[in-house]
């Protein structure tokens, strides 16, 4: 393949940060590398506390034992997502109830959100699918009145914005991704965003093995000891060195992808106007997105097919999305559905990821997109 579809990148100091932090001698979690991660997260977030973690998924489960769910309790999110939105929440016994996504955005339809909420809701899981934010007013407010909890997924949306707010430092607890496809990367890695300031010491707790151990630095016991349930979900420090380096150039990083998107746009623009693909949507008032993806709609599954093809002939790698929850075998096992999930099947059988990395070079761009019009004029 000569352009693939993500390649991971170093964007200036990473090695040497973890040089520095081995010298050091501070390996485990919650060094100072760490700790740099965490006050820039809360400052360049708006978000009450933010927590280092393995994971996304790290982040999402940690979110799901806060939400405190009983073995029976719902919790509404997209079908169309990441298993780890979902998974999550399964593994605390509570129930994923499917919603379908909006056609313009992809992301949970907030307008079917009220008609999903049974006695047994607990929370909403909004997923903020390629950086695109999710109408979070509706959301919020709905939350506000059936007194549920929000937790972002917010895999995909380090900076992203709606209205005037960081994506991820919206609801109550928010959950990120620095998995080397994401924009900002640290090979694995993650970020829980606690926002409502009533889970900052049980998150602390939760993420320490169930132990009180953070208290216990800062000087506020004396000896700390098991008094909660929990897991290891923090990193080593190499990870928040390496961390560290792209933290300091998210805006330069997210700027460049932004840039490659608009040159996909500016040379498929006219396909999309002789009605061959629909491009992505531009920022709607108030919503600011990230470049996290650039992705086009075909006809239908056929025309995806055909495309994923001729790229790949010409040695560009373009891959389709999430294969919808509702109907895989642990989906149907677990979750249900709440209506019918036209959307969601509709966008995932068509919809189609180019390639878009940081160091992927504007003239780059340029020739995949050569190559699909050439497709396209056969
Ligand atoms: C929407 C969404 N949620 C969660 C995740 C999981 O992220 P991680 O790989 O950091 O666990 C992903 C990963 O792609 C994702 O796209």
């Amino acid at each position: 393949m000569k352009i693939p579809f993500n390649k991971p990148f170093t964007i200036g100091a990473e090695l040497e940060n973890i040089a520095a932090a081995v010298r050091t001698g501070h390996l485990s979690g919650d060094g100072p590398f760490s700790q740099r991660c965490h006050r820039w997260l809360e400052k360049h977030l708006g978000a009450g506390r933010a927590l280092l973690t393995h994971s996304c998924t790290a982040a999402l489960e940690m979110a799901a034992i806060l939400c405190e769910l009983k073995p029976g309790d719902e919790v509404i999110m997209p079908s169309f997502t990441f298993v780890s939105t979902a998974n999550a929440f399964v593994l605390r016994g509570a129930v994923p109830v499917f919603v379908d996504i909006r056609g313009d955005t992809f992301n949970l339809d907030e307008r079917l959100i009220s008609a999903a909420i049974t006695s047994r809701t607990k929370a909403i899981a909004p997923v903020h699918y390629a950086g695109v934010a999710c109408e979070m007013d509706a959301i919020m407010n709905l939350a506000r009145e059936r007194s549920l909890l929000v937790v972002e997924d917010a895999a995909q949306g380090i900076l992203a914005e709606h209205k005037g707010r960081k994506l991820g430092a919206i609801g109550h607890l928010g959950c990120l991704s620095f998995h080397e496809t994401k924009n900002v990367i640290s090979g694995e890695g993650g970020a829980l965003l606690v926002n409502d300031e009533r889970f900052v010491a049980r998150a602390e707790i939760i993420r320490e093995k169930g132990t009180n151990r953070a208290q216990f630095f800062r000087g506020e016991v004396d000896k700390y000891s098991w008094v909660d349930i929990g897991s290891s979900y923090l990193p080593s420090e190499l990870v928040g060195a390496f961390l560290w380096a792209q933290l300091e150039r998210a805006e330069e990083i997210n700027a460049r992808r932004l840039r490659l998107c608009t040159v996909y746009r500016e040379e498929l623009q006219v396909l999309e106007r002789e009605g061959l693909l629909r491009l992505p949507q531009r920022d709607p008032p108030g919503v600011k997105s990230n470049g996290h993806m650039f992705h086009v709609m075909l006809g239908d599954l056929a025309a995806r097919t055909a495309l994923i093809g001729h790229l790949k002939s010409r040695g560009f790698h373009s891959v389709f999305h999430y294969v919808p929850l509702h109907s895989s075998p642990a989906g149907r096992k677990y979750s249900r559905a709440a209506g019918a999930m036209t959307v969601t099947d509709d966008v995932s059988s068509r919809l189609l990821r180019l390639p878009l990395y940081f160091g992927l070079e504007e003239s780059d761009v340029r020739r995949i997109a050569a190559a699909i019009r050439e497709h396209f004029v056969r």
